[in-house]
């Protein structure tokens, strides 16, 4: 049986009426993707941090390249949103800024959040950020302050390995990814960001998140993951055999 860790399924889409995901890497993807194409981007790219030693989190993000085709292929009045670091946050302001003139921070707050160092303040959010135009759309039905609180995503929420799987013989019940967003987080930023029936691209997947806000909520997905397993646990979730 293969490790379906490895990145060797690359250029394989599963479709639906819903959406796509793409086995791929999000800067081809990116490269190769027509202008002008979505109403909004919203994801949540590796932090850069090397949580727990895995080598996806350790890459620097070429984010100048990002917020660059982040730009050309959002439609006019689209809107960005991205999820990142402490270190991050600077750069992805700066180079969001040359191409859009609102911007405005978020933060997903956590009470319950792991991370305490003896003698610092106890960690309890994470930094997101939302870049748009004069002319985007925002839902002015509702009223959105710039965060959302949950408790982390756990329990029911966080997808599991398929016990059949070679590689997770003998690791307990650890989940499938170290970061996967709180579904309730993602619903609130496609709704405020986006209008039903649009399509909204998430260049860094994971297991699926945004597709499965999108789909609930009546929008089009467009994902890019690179880790095959990752897409069938996303494609899973799409499929609704997880939520
Ligand atoms: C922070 S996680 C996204 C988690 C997602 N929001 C969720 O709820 O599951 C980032 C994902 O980007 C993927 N990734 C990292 N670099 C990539 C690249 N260059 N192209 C495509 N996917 C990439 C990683 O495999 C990882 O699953």
């Amino acid at each position: 049986m293969k490790d379906l860790r490895k990145q060797d399924y690359l250029g394989v889409t599963s479709s639906s009426e819903d959406g796509d995901i793409h086995n791929n890497d999000a800067y081809l993807f990116l490269g190769n993707c027509p202008a002008h194409r979505y109403e909004a981007i919203i994801t949540d790219p590796p932090y850069a941090i090397g949580i727990a030693g895995k080598d996806w989190d350790c890459k620097e993000l070429q984010i100048d390249v990002l917020a660059y085709q982040f730009h050309r292929v959002l439609k006019p009045g689209g809107n960005v949103f991205v999820f990142c670091s402490d270190f991050q946050f600077g750069t992805w302001y700066r180079e969001l800024s040359r191409y859009f003139t609102k911007l405005r921070k978020y933060a997903w707050c956590k009470p319950d959040s792991v991370g305490y160092n003896k003698g610092m303040f106890q960690e309890s959010f994470e930094l997101g950020l939302h870049a748009c135009s004069d002319d985007s759309y925002f839902d002015m039905g509702n009223y959105y302050k710039n965060h959302t609180v949950t408790g982390k995503t756990s329990g029911k929420e966080r997808i599991m390995p398929d016990p059949d799987e070679e590689w997770t013989k003998g690791k307990g019940s650890k989940a499938l990814h170290p970061t996967q967003k709180s579904l309730k987080v993602i619903k609130d930023l496609v709704t405020a960001l986006s209008k039903e029936g649009d399509t909204i691209l998430d260049p860094f997947s994971g297991t699926g998140t945004l597709g499965v806000a999108a789909k609930q909520l009546g929008r089009k997905f467009e994902m890019v993951e690179y880790g095959f397993r990752n897409h069938i646990a996303a494609w899973d979730r799409i499929l609704g055999k997880q939520v």
